[in-house]
């Protein structure tokens, strides 16, 4: 192997960029040389490749966002985009490609191997943390702290005007967000969609709460939620109960900002192992970190396992 070729993919999240320097790094360690690929899958149809070396990666472990820049790519979906993208790699003399990513990048990745014999690692980064195989995504971490702060703020205006609130975080179809969050800002109910939603039963225990003259409550709600979104659930509520409130949709400030320790230190471990995997021909995988533990998977094992929720952490959130 001599060169690599690395891509940011799917939607952004905090400490992609560690995850690039890390990659880089270690590959131009190894005796690699390393090219970037712009925009995600999109960079490496249109063959917009740029050269990486060290100094590129200077100053960026601290910086939200990506580089690379990334896209979610409707014609790597198709064969003819893929075949295109192997002919630009091959043209390119890449002889392996890091995708830093969610389960749907790992899916194209997984599809580049199989067509075109393209050698690949992935490297799980998506806020959600809704992959299989590591106990933690990139990019999870601070955006669980971005929503903790903005909730600790509305929890100041709604004691302040003995409110409801309701608060949309992302994670598109799973909780972790939420169920984090809501523990960590000691919401009075978390609704996310692993487990059955009941609004009657929170209605009832919001007016218990308020005739015990607990007079401000925050629900936290995950996107994908089968009660609906934010303001459908405030509808809803308002009808079973009377009870009034303000909605708030966090959105995508989740994705931005600088990435805490924890996920600066993860993305730069995985970024190292991903070099290492591919080194050791250990392709198609993923890296993840389980236990404190670097380690790796076969590729398809990230989608097609589905990663549960901390039993633990339930219970906290329904008890405490
Ligand atoms: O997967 C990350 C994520 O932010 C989800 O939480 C959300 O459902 C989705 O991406 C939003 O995607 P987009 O930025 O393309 O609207």
């Amino acid at each position: 192997m001599e060169r690599i070729a690395v891509l940011t993919s799917g939607g952004d999240s905090p400490g992609m960029n560690a995850c690039i320097r890390a990659t880089v790094r270690r590959a131009l360690g190894r005796g690699l040389s390393v090219l970037g690929a712009k925009k995600g899958y999109e960079g490496l149809i249109d063959d917009e490749f740029t050269a990486m070396s060290s100094s590129d990666v200077s100053n960026i472990i601290q910086r939200g966002g990506t580089i690379l820049h990334t896209a979610r790519s409707p014609r790597f979906l198709e064969a003819e985009g893929r075949a295109r993208a192997a002919e630009n790699l091959r043209n390119r003399s890449v002889d392996g490609l890091v995708v830093i990513g969610g389960d749907g990048s790992f899916r194209g990745a997984s599809d580049l191997f199989n067509e075109h014999s393209i050698p690949v690692v992935g490297v799980p980064a998506t806020i959600d943390n809704d992959i299989w195989g590591s106990d933690l995504t990139i990019g999870y971490d601070t955006a669980v702290n971005t929503a903790l702060e903005a909730v600790d703020k509305i929890r100041d205006t709604a004691a302040a005007h003995d409110r409801l609130f309701i608060i949309e975080v992302m994670g598109r179809s799973a909780g972790f967000i939420a169920l984090e969050v809501g523990i960590g800002t000691g919401a009075e109910a978390v609704l996310i969609p692993e487990t059955r939603t009941d609004l009657q039963a929170v209605c009832d225990k919001i007016q218990g709460r308020i005739r015990r003259g607990r007079t401000s409550n925050i629900l936290i709600v995950a996107e994908g939620d089968e009660a609906g979104n934010a303001f459908e659930i405030a509808a809803k509520i308002f009808d079973l109960s009377g009870l009034k409130s303000r909605v708030t949709v966090l959105g995508h400030v989740q994705r931005g900002g600088s990435p805490t320790t924890a996920d600066r230190v993860l993305a730069s471990k995985l970024g190292w192992a991903a070099v290492e995997a591919l080194m050791d021909g250990a392709w198609p995988c993923m890296v993840g970190e389980v236990d404190n533990t670097v380690v790796r998977h076969p590729l398809a094992d990230s989608w097609t396992n589905r990663k549960a929720l901390d039993p633990l952490l339930l219970t906290l959130s329904d008890n405490l």
